[in-house]
């Protein structure tokens, strides 16, 4: 059935969905949230640096987040491949544990002194989830400080309980809190990042009820110096543990997490994405006092206990370090925003960038930026490349391809200028407009 349709990406897509609703496990892979319409790839083939085959053996250049932000390496790297064998034909789950487990830890540890014990699992809301239940446990309180997206699970989703728009500002906006037990209703308390008003009003008035205050150390910017540091001085005075979320930003300008670089350091912090470029992995550091409550409360999965993970994490650390990726990533991200600069300026159109360098995002400053961006998305890949609003650095992102990309972006926002000039763009796109957010959700 499913080979009816291989080289029909529309029909393919439609069939999808009828048997796996919503189509994929990640609401960001949804073709609706590139392009709509049908000329999406959707699936692919096979993928190798940042190139990716589509199931009609069409070859794209990735310039999005390659992977989510997983895989920054560059897809199917041979050293991690190589590991990966080599595990595969040890043995990738058995009876006893993995011995990479305790290599790993001993080098999360050593990565992060201030951190004296270590947990696995194996995708990033998972290890939040972990962490929500040792900070509850280890403090019997139930409520929680927070500000940013930690995934999808009761604990996070039950902040729209209280009312739906209690996320909008937090990522994902319209989230729905269907099916999450009543009970938790006004047990999340949200804030806003490095908003000093809102440590003042919300933060330091709260924290003595609260389990733990839980933060990413950068998102959109890092976050400041002095806001952090307020937020681990509340977190100390009222016996809050302090976590800090570093699923997406660890990684990235350096080998380590954001919050060494910023010199503050949490009771906990989380990791995954690309701890072991794409393979599937997460961490858990903390401080022994709530760590020991693991084995009080009752946490477990088979899956968290499999080869694979630890063992491409130690590869990927081990690369990372050797090749000092954060600097070539660094390096990488001021080249992409160099380009969407340059391409702006030349088009005469009013850019905003954001994100840290190894994670930049881009919007064009007009009122139509959802028509923009789909209409961006579209050129881009009649010329062969994946592209969105975002482009996350990869070692894999070579001069050749950035030029590519650099000409593409010049073309592109030079006809996005002439089309808004001329009041035609709309009629310039082929499909519906994509979707922005959860707000639209089909
Ligand atoms: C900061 C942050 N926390 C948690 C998650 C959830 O991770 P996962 O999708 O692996 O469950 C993500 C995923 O994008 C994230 O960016």
């Amino acid at each position: 059935m499913f080979k009816k349709f291989k080289n029909n990406k529309k029909q393919l897509q439609d069939y999808a969905r009828s048997i796996i609703p919503g189509l994929s496990g990640l609401h960001g892979k949804k073709p609706e949230m590139y392009l709509p319409g049908g000329n999406w790839p959707t699936y692919y083939s096979r993928a190798k640096g940042v190139n990716v085959w589509d199931l009609e053996g069409k070859k794209y250049l990735d310039f999005t987040m390659v992977g989510v932000g997983c895989c920054v390496l560059g897809y199917s790297d041979n050293d991690i491949n190589e590991v990966a064998k080599k595990i595969i034909g040890y043995g990738s789950l058995t009876t006893l544990n993995p011995p990479e487990e305790i290599e790993l830890a001993e080098t999360l540890l050593e990565i992060h002194p201030w951190a004296e014990q270590v947990k696995f699992a194996r995708t990033g809301g998972e290890m939040m989830a972990v962490a929500v239940r040792l900070a509850r446990a280890a403090t019997g309180r139930d409520k929680i400080l927070f500000c940013g997206y930690h995934g999808w699970h009761d604990w996070y989703l039950s902040t729209n309980l209280t009312s739906n728009d209690k996320l909008n500002d937090h990522l994902l906006p319209g989230l729905k809190p269907l099916g999450v037990p009543k009970a938790l209703r006004d047990t999340m308390i949200p804030f806003k990042f490095n908003n000093d008003e809102d440590i003042k009003n919300i933060v330091k008035p709260n924290a003595k009820n609260c389990a733990a205050i839980i933060l990413e150390p950068a998102r959109n910017t890092l976050a400041s110096s002095k806001f952090l540091k307020e937020i681990r001085k509340i977190a100390t005075e009222n016996n809050c543990v302090l976590i800090f979320d570093e699923i997406t930003s660890a990684w990235r300008n350096d080998t380590s997490g954001i919050h060494k670089e910023l010199g503050v350091n949490p009771d906990m912090a989380t990791f995954g994405k690309t701890m072991a470029n794409g393979i599937p992995i997460s961490a858990l550091i903390g401080k022994k006092s709530v760590m020991e409550f693991s084995t009080k409360t009752f946490i477990s999965s088979v899956n968290w206990t499999e080869r694979l993970g630890p063992a491409c994490a130690l590869a990927f650390i081990e690369k990372h370090k050797k090749l000092k990726l954060g600097e070539i990533l660094k390096e990488k991200g001021v080249r992409i925003r160099q380009i969407w600069q340059k391409a702006a300026q030349n088009a005469n159109l009013k850019i905003n960038i954001q994100g840290i360098l190894p994670l930049s995002t881009f919007e064009i400053k007009n009122n139509q930026w959802p028509l923009i961006i789909t209409f961006f998305i579209q050129e881009m890949l009649k010329r062969g490349i994946l592209a969105s609003d975002r482009c996350y650095s990869n070692l894999c992102h070579e001069e050749n391809y950035l030029k590519i990309y650099e000409d593409a972006c010049h073309e592109i926002f030079y006809q996005i200028s002439k089309y808004l000039r001329e009041e035609v763009l709309e009629e310039k796109l082929e499909g519906p407009i994509k979707q922005m957010g959860f707000s639209r959700l089909t």
